[in-house]
């Protein structure tokens, strides 16, 4: 672990790197002056070798979403998720503040390696400071020929503009990013056309959306090669990643580690165990509110945090926002939570989600306040699971998916909460 390079938290290892004297002096923009010289396939190539996975949550490769991008269409645009509303997730904002220069010049490059001659980096509105100051580094660069026309002599012209959400948890799904940045209701499309054709991205024309850590990764893949950054890692998943820790840990923040990291490494030796004297883990939301909760066994703590490793728990990374709970936290309330945060952000566009939600949270507030029968808790699992893939986006699965999973992780909270056997109930799911 400690050999591993930091590859975006470079602000730990150089005071002051998000300047762009200091960014410049070690090393910086020396990648998109490579990639203006590779050629535009060779930089898709690499990318695509390197099995870089998008970081905002569904480990999509990103060098073959690029190379979907039609070659012969004039306007094309890169769009830079910065939306970051998953609950517990905490790094974009953390690489935008440290070290903003890689992600522009990451996402320079993806736009040099599509033909786009703008790119939008779409925040949500809670970001405002960090949008001004992104503006002074955009403004740096452009200075010094790295954003504009003609830049370093090539030829391409692009630039880079940052526009603010209003902090809606959904639009950071891609294609209501797309609507909201178009000043349309910030609501998901229907699939197809996808955001990389024709008629589907911004403004009707093709489009990458990338999440800001997935950009930021690549200069450093430019600068040192495909198999320098599949050397770190996994098989599957390459690299390092960013782990966001919130919840009852001593020691809560972002850590970059490579995917090789097991849980109980990150939660024990990085953040110093159970934040409390008597306590124990109990339970953890690996990817926010939106993935499946596990308990904190010895078998889950010694899982590797990669996209492979985690799907045999039956979870998911995705953007890894880790949110610990002890065995003084009742899941039973944590399902009420997370009910209540995606009843609150469903945008309403289709039935399943919209009426799912409402029902899911009045069925919920029953059992809390303890009127609840096992049947409610049947009826909760069947709803949830009727929800499941039947939606327009995946924020229905991500509503569905907290119900489901508490129930038959932690079946015992909920028998706390309602009168008569709970067997029939918790089988029901
Ligand atoms: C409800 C919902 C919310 C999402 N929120 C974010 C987000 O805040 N940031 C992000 O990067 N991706 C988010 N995504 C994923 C994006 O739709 C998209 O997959 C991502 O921006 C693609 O970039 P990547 O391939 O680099 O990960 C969300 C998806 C859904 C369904
Ligand atoms: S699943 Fe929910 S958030 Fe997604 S489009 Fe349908 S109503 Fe909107």
């Amino acid at each position: 672990m400690s050999d591993t390079p930091n590859i975006i938290l470079r602000a730990n290892d150089v005071e002051n790197i998000r300047d762009f004297d200091v960014y410049v002096e070690n090393g910086g923009y020396e990648a998109l002056k490579k990639s203006l010289e590779m050629g535009r396939d060779e930089v898709i190539n690499v990318v695509k070798a390197s099995n870089l996975r998008g970081r905002g949550g569904a480990g999509f490769p990103a060098g073959i979403k690029w190379s979907f991008i039609p070659k012969n269409e004039p306007i094309k645009y890169v769009c830079v998720n910065a939306d970051e509303s998953e609950t517990g997730t905490f790094k974009d904002r953390l690489i935008m503040e440290t070290n903003p220069h890689q992600l522009i010049e990451g996402a320079l490059i993806a736009a040099y390696a599509i033909g786009a001659k703008a790119v939008y980096i779409y925040l949500r509105g809670e970001f405002w400071d960090v949008a001004h100051d992104l503006d002074e580094r955009i403004a740096a660069a452009r200075e010094a020929g790295f954003i504009g026309e003609n830049i370093q002599d090539s030829g391409w012209d692009c630039e880079v503009y940052t526009h603010l959400g209003a902090g809606a948890y959904i639009c950071g799904e891609e294609t209501a990013l797309l609507n909201s940045l178009e000043g349309l209701l910030g609501q998901p499309r229907v699939r197809p056309p996808f955001p990389a054709n024709k008629g589907g991205g911004l403004y009707k024309e093709p489009t990458v959306v990338n999440n800001v850590e997935t950009l930021a990764n690549v200069p450093w893949i430019i600068n040192n090669g495909a198999d320098a950054y599949k050397a770190i890692g996994t098989e599957q998943s390459s690299g390092t990643k960013l782990y966001c820790v919130s919840g009852h840990v001593k020691n809560p923040g972002v850590f970059e580690l490579p995917f090789t990291t097991t849980f109980r490494e990150l939660l024990y030796d990085i953040c110093g165990g159970p934040r409390n004297e008597g306590t124990s883990f109990k339970a953890m939301l690996p990817s926010g509110g939106s993935g499946p909760i596990v308990p904190l066994t010895d078998e889950v703590l010694d899982t590797r945090m990669s996209y492979e490793d985690t799907a045999k728990l039956g979870t998911i990374i995705g953007s890894a926002s880790l949110i610990i709970m002890d065995d003084t936290v009742d899941i039973t309330w944590v399902a009420s939570k997370v009910t209540k945060f995606f009843k609150h952000e469903s945008c309403g566009k289709c039935t399943p989600c919209r009426e799912g939600t409402y029902w899911l949270d009045k069925v919920i507030d029953r059992i809390m306040a303890g009127e609840g029968t096992p049947k409610d808790v049947e009826l909760i699992a069947n709803v949830a699971n009727n929800m499941q893939g039947a939606t327009l986006c995946a924020l229905g699965d991500f509503a569905a998916n907290p119900i489901i999973h508490t129930i038959k992780q932690f079946p015992d909270d909920f028998a706390k909460h309602v009168q008569g056997d709970t067997e029939m109930a918790v089988a029901g799911d």
